[in-house]
């Protein structure tokens, strides 16, 4: 049975509205800090409260329905059939930690590898961005009617500019496309970088590496608005795998995806 997308959508915001409520409370309070994969990689007790409060919600609303999140709070996920909520509950932890601003709730929820709805959600702006398949992008459920398209040269390109320095193989083609572009930017949360290209606030996005849940609320957005997200050669994005991620307005897309091959088979 088709489930119910209008009841979801409203319980969604309802959820996300109340996580983001004891995320600003957790922020008046001391909170704990932790160091994943190394220095630059953390989590605090919030990211991890915040995943578990929407597992708890999810999982007693929707028993049948999956769940993925960063902090693994469930159990690992094989298989996108049946419903599927992909969720990072805070995108941005170094952002929260440093700035106390500039971080997002990420979330996407799909039927059978489909995306239905996409929310990013700026907690301390008060900005929800959502998309429903098929009906568009909201903005605090102001329409986005359409984005506007531009050439390379009058792009807006977000990009880390970790990605710049370190020694790799597509080091050569970043710098290019960076000396191309008209200019860049590094927000330091994906999914909020995924919502303002969505709503034209720049043109492109760039990651070297990315996961299921930082892209897959933001992939939802996008395509509503007709831009395109994929990996670096134009491949579809997987809710399972991580790796690249290049999005951004549609005729730009193949451009980006060419130079970020260039050279790639050489
Ligand atoms: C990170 C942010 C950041 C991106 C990293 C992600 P997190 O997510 O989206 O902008 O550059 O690759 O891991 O860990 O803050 O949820
Ligand atoms: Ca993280
Ligand atoms: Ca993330
Ligand atoms: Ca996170």
């Amino acid at each position: 049975m088709e489930p119910n997308w209008i009841e979801i959508e409203k319980q969604a915001k309802t959820w996300l509205v109340e996580a983001g409520n004891k995320i600003k409370k957790a922020l008046e309070q001391p909170f704990t800090i932790d160091a994943k994969s190394g220095p630059d990689d953390l989590v605090t007790d919030v990211d991890k409260s915040t995943e578990a409060y929407f597992y708890q919600q999810i999982s007693s609303t929707y028993p049948t329905h999956h769940f993925l999140g960063e902090e693994g709070v469930a159990k690992e996920l094989t298989s996108l059939s049946g419903t599927v909520w992909i969720i990072d509950p805070i995108d941005g932890t170094m952002n929260f930690v440093h700035q106390q601003q500039n971080f997002a709730i990420s979330m996407g929820v799909f039927q059978d590898g489909v995306g239905k709805l996409g929310f990013v959600y700026d907690v301390i702006k008060n900005e929800l961005f959502h998309a429903v398949q098929g009906e568009g992008l909201f903005v605090n459920d102001k329409k986005v009617e359409s984005v506007k398209e531009r050439p390379l040269e009058e792009a807006i390109i977000g990009l880390n500019a970790n990605w710049l320095v370190e020694n790799h193989p597509l080091q050569t083609n970043l710098i290019e496309l960076v000396q191309s572009c008209r200019g860049t930017r590094s927000y330091g949360s994906a999914a909020l970088e995924m919502a303002y290209v969505a709503t034209d606030r720049m043109d492109a996005y760039i990651s070297l590496n990315l996961s299921p849940w930082d892209y897959a609320g933001g992939a939802i957005l996008l395509n509503e608005v007709n831009c395109l997200a994929s990996r670096f050669d134009g491949s579809t994005l997987s809710l399972l795998d991580k790796g690249t991620m290049v999005c951004s307005k549609s005729n730009l897309h193949q451009t980006l995806v060419d130079r970020l091959q260039k050279g790639a088979s050489e």
